[in-house]
């Protein structure tokens, strides 16, 4: 596995995993297309043997970085891909002069909860009907 820039020709494999992954709130091809213009925005993708396994996106601006979204495959989970896309999205804020980095996970979404966790961020605070559908997130943070 390998983990390269997003390409604009990944874009429409990543906005369907986008609507696999997270069904209630896709990113569009529009505003995945749009990440492009912007110079705070990186995007990675995981690949193998030329599959998209996983892709991560995060913003840098100044000194804080915010992870926008991280996803996997469903048959690939379990196995290192995510952990490898969240400490790349840690390395590219490093390099880009973040200070610290902020996620927003619903708080259902114990797997994700682990997997930032585990990559040293803590829980922050929670914001009250933070998703379209009414589910609390909690913001987790991490000092680089
Ligand atoms: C969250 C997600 C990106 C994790 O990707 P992954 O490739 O499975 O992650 P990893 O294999 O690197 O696992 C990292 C840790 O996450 C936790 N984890 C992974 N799968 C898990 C599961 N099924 N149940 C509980 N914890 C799990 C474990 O703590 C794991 O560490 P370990 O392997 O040392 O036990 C993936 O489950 C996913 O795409 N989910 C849907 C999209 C999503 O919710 N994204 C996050 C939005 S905030």
């Amino acid at each position: 596995m390998k983990l390269r820039g997003w390409k604009y020709e990944d874009i429409l494999t990543i906005s369907e995993m986008e609507k696999a992954c997270f069904p209630l709130e896709p990113w569009s091809f529009a505003a995945l297309a749009s990440s492009f213009a912007s110079d705070a925005f990186s995007g990675v993708v995981a690949e193998d043997g030329g599959e998209i396994l996983g892709y991560g996106g995060i913003t840098v601006a100044a000194d804080t970085a915010d992870i926008d979204n991280v996803a996997v495959r469903e048959e690939y989970r379990g196995g290192g891909v995510g952990t490898a896309i969240i400490t790349e999205l840690i390395k590219i804020a490093r390099e880009r002069g973040a200070k610290k980095v902020f996620l927003e996970v619903r708080v259902s979404n114990a797997t994700a909860m682990e997997l930032y966790i585990k990559s040293g961020f803590k829980g922050v605070y929670a914001r009250t009907r933070y998703y379209s559908d009414g589910e609390d997130c909690l913001v987790m943070s991490k000092e680089l």
